[in-house]
């Protein structure tokens, strides 16, 4: 997200007017919207005028407790985040404000940093959640069953009406499952050849000697066997459209028949001379790199540049986060429908760990995972120790859990240095090191991130 375009509005409620002053200064320089409120009664104040997104309050404050704020904002805002900030940290007002429906619980003193991490890290969770919230309505609305709302997907929905609109050969790339053939097919649905057939051939499943008989048929004694003429994937596809999947697969034998086709537009049935015309629309896809195949070899140049003129390029989906959560409530909603089983629901901690997963297996991983999800689990919310091992590694990745000691220490020490202005002096006293120590362990930093 662009940093400077936050929009979110938090109040910030204290009976401190330095408090208050230091944390709306530190969250200025996020670019959030910021109110301050004295006390609890100017705060209700505010609630009622101005749609907040999130509330950081103190609890211990003269006339009102923070206590009261909180059930207040629990039974009267119910998309309004908290985070608990205190002078009097005490596990029990820690519990009770958590109970009583805090997000979070800071206590004083606290650095900046220490703030900003817990207010953008309860953000998120307010933005994963609404989203899991309201977007049903834009999964039922999906066009041709592409769920997608990110703005790249918005690009391949708008790629997929242009080239609806016109006749010519598209080279769809993309990783392994990320839609590939989908996009194929709305392409297809949507052009005016959809009355006429839509056939998908994997040329990377077929052994070389029958995909050409597969796709260009062949005549009665055109080998031993043939003992009557068959009619192609070409001559069936006659009208619509034929979608050449993994075609970095085919020999380059292969690909020289293909560059015809696309060049003539007409096929050569095995064992007759006799070149036949075909209409037929020519969709492509593959999860490789043309270009450096071309480069090494294993591809023809010729055909290469053939069929590289449209090109439609789908996103992993681990550049499309906010597609990840839609994509869950989708196959959620569907595999609950089919399987005639409960919709799941996840905790916050479980979503994060979906969010920051890498999906190399893209959205067939993720329909897979659901799926499995939904058939095995018997637990009503899927909470991270519900996923697959695999993604638990990352929950700790996200949580910052796999860091060194040394990691820990520098960011530490660095967080220490900026909010004391780079003073080593103060600095070393906070840490409870002699300044040479610090010294020297500044410099250590510098050496190893120069190597
Ligand atoms: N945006 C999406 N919305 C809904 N379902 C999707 C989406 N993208 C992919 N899928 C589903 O994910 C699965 C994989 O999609 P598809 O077969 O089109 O991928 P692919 O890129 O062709 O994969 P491969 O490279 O392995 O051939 C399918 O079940 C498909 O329906
Ligand atoms: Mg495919």
């Amino acid at each position: 997200m662009d940093k400077s375009k936050k929009s979110e509005k938090i109040l910030v409620v204290d009976d401190s007017a330095d408090t208050l002053e230091i944390i709306q200064r530190n969250l200025k320089t996020k670019n959030y919207q910021v109110y301050t409120a004295k006390g609890v009664e100017e705060a209700l104040n505010l609630l009622s005028k101005i749609s907040i997104d999130l509330v950081i309050t103190d609890i211990k404050m003269p006339k009102i407790s923070g206590f009261d704020l909180i059930k207040h904002v629990r039974d009267n805002f119910n998309d309004i985040e908290i985070i608990v900030i205190t002078g009097y940290p005490s596990i029990n007002d820690a519990i009770k404000a958590v109970k009583d429906g805090a997000e979070e619980y800071l206590p004083k003193p606290f650095t900046d940093q220490e703030l900003l991490t817990i207010v953008e890290k309860t953000l998120e969770k307010m933005h994963m959640r609404k989203l899991m919230k309201n977007e049903l309505h834009k999964i039922n609305e999906a066009p041709f069953g592409i769920v997608g709302n990110s703005h790249l997907m918005q690009q391949i929905f708008k790629a997929i009406e242009k080239s609806a609109s016109t006749n010519a050969t598209i080279l769809i790339q993309g990783e392994s499952g990320t839609g590939k053939e989908l996009v194929a097919r709305a392409i297809h649905y949507s052009s005016l050849r959809a009355s006429a057939p839509f056939i998908p051939v994997n040329c990377g499943s077929i052994p070389e000697n029958l995909l050409e008989r597969e796709l260009f048929g062949h005549v009665k004694g055109a080998f031993t066997g043939a003992i009557e003429s068959r009619a192609g994937f070409f001559q069936t596809a006659d009208g619509g459209t034929i979608f050449l999947d993994e075609i970095s697969e085919t020999s380059t034998s292969m690909q020289v028949k293909l560059l015809r086709v696309l060049q003539d537009k007409e096929i050569c049935m095995i064992g007759s001379g006799k070149p036949q015309k075909v209409d037929v629309r020519i969709l492509i896809a593959t999860n490789k790199d043309l270009y450096k195949l071309v480069n090494t070899g294993l591809f023809r140049e010729d055909l290469y540049y053939r069929i590289n003129i449209i090109n439609i390029h789908i996103p992993p989906l681990r550049d499309r986060e906010n597609d990840i959560l839609l994509l869950i409530r989708y196959f959620c909603s569907k595999f609950a429908k089919e399987l005639k089983k409960k919709e799941l629901k996840f905790s916050d901690n479980a979503l994060q760990v979906l969010k920051n997963y890498s999906w190399p297996g893209n959205v067939r991983e993720l329909e897979n995972i659901i799926y499995s999800l939904m058939v095995m689990n018997e637990n009503e919310i899927i909470d991270i120790s519900n996923l697959p091992s695999l993604m638990k590694f990352s929950a700790v990745k996200g949580a910052k859990l796999n860091r060194t000691l040394c990691e820990v220490e520098e960011e530490h020490i660095r967080n220490i240095l900026e909010n004391v202005h780079n003073n080593k002096t103060k600095a070393a006293t906070i840490l409870g090191i002699d300044r040479k120590t610090l010294r020297e362990k500044l410099k250590n930093y510098r050496s190893d991130s120069n190597n």
